[in-house]
């Protein structure tokens, strides 16, 4: 569970509160599930909030206003919203005022479950009408009655997009901007296809006045994110076949002065070339790391899961990546327990995270999600505790590799972007080298936002520590 820092304005800016906003002195506890997406979707809706005079609170009891913003993906993630629907009911029985929103990819797929299960539900959004939430609390508030907003088009009104308030984000020097939302493939276990619909890409223009109003108040390091990243403006250029798109945003991005690094993801191993790995390398703000899920190292369950590639043809993406983007880091997810999966198709995916010798590693147990091509098709059929067996193997074949890889860093020197203090250690700071590897060492507070060179001492499977041996702005 994700849960954005209270307050979400990093700078507190008193000409965003109209006087007399219709939010004054409510308060709203939020809760972000899921992915980044989710962590960025949750941010704008809480940037029209804070406009609005509403502020954070972490105490439900105390709010005014619960809102929820949910996830699909795995059952685990739509049953722990259940729960904590559960306790907002039990929470609203005493303060019948109180009013109860679900957004996002839950409430566009079970919107019906959701109104039937849980009638103290005020406010329902799906993944195109969240940024109506401000607008549609003020009704309740006024006396209006249940809003449902799931319809795929947008609302022109409320576009998910539009108009964001740059300032009210958690991280003052880091932000996520999205570059298009939805996704055309059909991979048979995904629920994204379902809750998020087709793929629709921004326009680069607006993109990248986002990022100029962004760094304009601050930000150094932009990730773009998108299901697919790949096929970024495809839908804005159907004439063209394969268009590259996205690296021209990295490249028109790097032109921003005191935009200092570029992240991006999802970059699936499908409708990437060797000519974008080149480009991405040619961008030195383009940071070397590449989230590219391979799901499998087995060719039979790939086709089962229809992600059109072969273990030997993702490892020629990553060998492009290699061959172009110097220091390149890859990151991976992997689906345990899909179904049918053969102890003999589990031992390729351990292969491929040897072979390929990943950053880090994301394990996910398969989850039947209804609705889906396997759900129709394949059983789930490999049982709960061989899925967390397989969990817990792959992760420990994972977390050697990491941990030699980590080892072999040990005396060398990266460069960090210091995010603030560390969460485990309030004499060290934390921050992230080129290639997104979690990097602790002494400092203060009021280092944040600085790079910093940190030559490495110590290394984990999931982060290191070093000394700092040299701070921008200092001698
Ligand atoms: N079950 C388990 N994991 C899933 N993912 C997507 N759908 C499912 C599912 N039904 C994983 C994939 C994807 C990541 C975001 O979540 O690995 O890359
Ligand atoms: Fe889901 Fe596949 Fe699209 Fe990723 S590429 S969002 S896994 S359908």
């Amino acid at each position: 569970m994700t849960s954005l820092p209270k307050g979400s304005a990093v700078h507190p800016d008193p000409t965003i509160h109209a006087p007399g906003a219709e939010g004054e002195g409510r308060k709203v506890y939020f809760v972000s599930f899921g992915c980044q997406m989710n962590v960025l979707d949750s941010e704008l809706v809480l940037g029209d909030l804070d406009r609005n005079g509403y502020s954070r609170t972490d105490v439900m009891k105390d709010a005014d206003v619960v809102l929820i913003n949910t996830c699909s993906i795995r059952e685990h993630a739509e049953d722990k919203v259940w729960s904590l629907l559960g306790r907002a009911r039990q929470v609203k029985s005493t303060r019948p005022d109180m009013k109860i929103g679900v957004m996002g990819c839950m409430a566009q797929r079970v919107k019906d479950a959701i109104i039937h299960r849980a009638p103290h539900v005020d406010l329902v959004l799906g993944t195109s009408g969240f940024r109506s939430a401000a607008r549609d609390l003020e009704d309740l508030f006024a006396g209006g009655g249940r809003v449902v907003r799931v319809d795929r088009r947008p609302d022109p009104e409320f576009l998910p997009d539009a108009d964001r308030e740059v300032t009210a984000r958690p991280d003052a020097f880091r932000a996520y901007v999205t570059v298009m939302r939805g996704c055309n493939h059909d991979c048979t276990y995904c629920i994204v296809p379902h809750t998020r619909g087709k793929e629709v890409s921004r326009p680069l223009e607006e993109l990248l006045d986002e990022v100029r109003r962004l760094v304009d108040d601050g930000v150094r390091e932009v990730t773009f994110l998108g299901q697919n990243i790949n096929t970024y403006g495809k839908d804005l250029h159907p004439q063209r076949k394969h268009t590259g798109e996205i690296c021209t945003l990295l490249e028109r991005s790097a032109e921003i002065d005191g935009l200092d690094r570029i992240r991006f993801l999802t970059s699936n191993p499908f409708d990437m070339t060797e000519d974008m790995m080149r480009r991405f390398g040619q961008v030195p703000k383009v940071m070397p790391w590449l989230h590219i899920p391979a799901q499998s190292g087995s060719d039979s369950v790939l086709r089962r899961m229809r992600r059109h590639y072969t273990v030997a043809q993702y490892h020629e993406v990553v060998g492009w990546a290699r061959k172009h983007i110097p220091r390149v880091e890859i990151t991976c997810d992997f689906i345990v327990g899909f179904s049918g999966e053969t102890d003999e198709e589990f031992e390729g995916s351990k292969q491929l995270v040897r072979d390929i010798g990943f950053m880090q590693t994301y394990v996910f147990k398969y989850s039947l999600r209804p609705n889906t091509i396997s759900a129709r098709q394949l059983p789930d059929d490999v049982p709960e505790d061989v899925k967390r067996r397989r969990n817990i193997e792959l992760l420990a074949v994972q977390d050697e590799i990491a941990m030699a890889r980590n080892e072999g860093l040990i005396g060398t020197q990266v460069e960090i972007l210091i995010e603030g203090i560390s969460k485990s250690d309030a004499t060290r700071v934390t921050g992230r080298d080129h290639s997104n590897r979690l990097i602790h060492c002494p400092g203060e507070a009021s280092m944040a936002g600085r790079m910093a060179t940190v030559e490495i001492e110590e290394a984990g499977a999931h982060s290191m520590i070093g000394r700092m041996v040299a701070l921008e702005g200092t001698h």
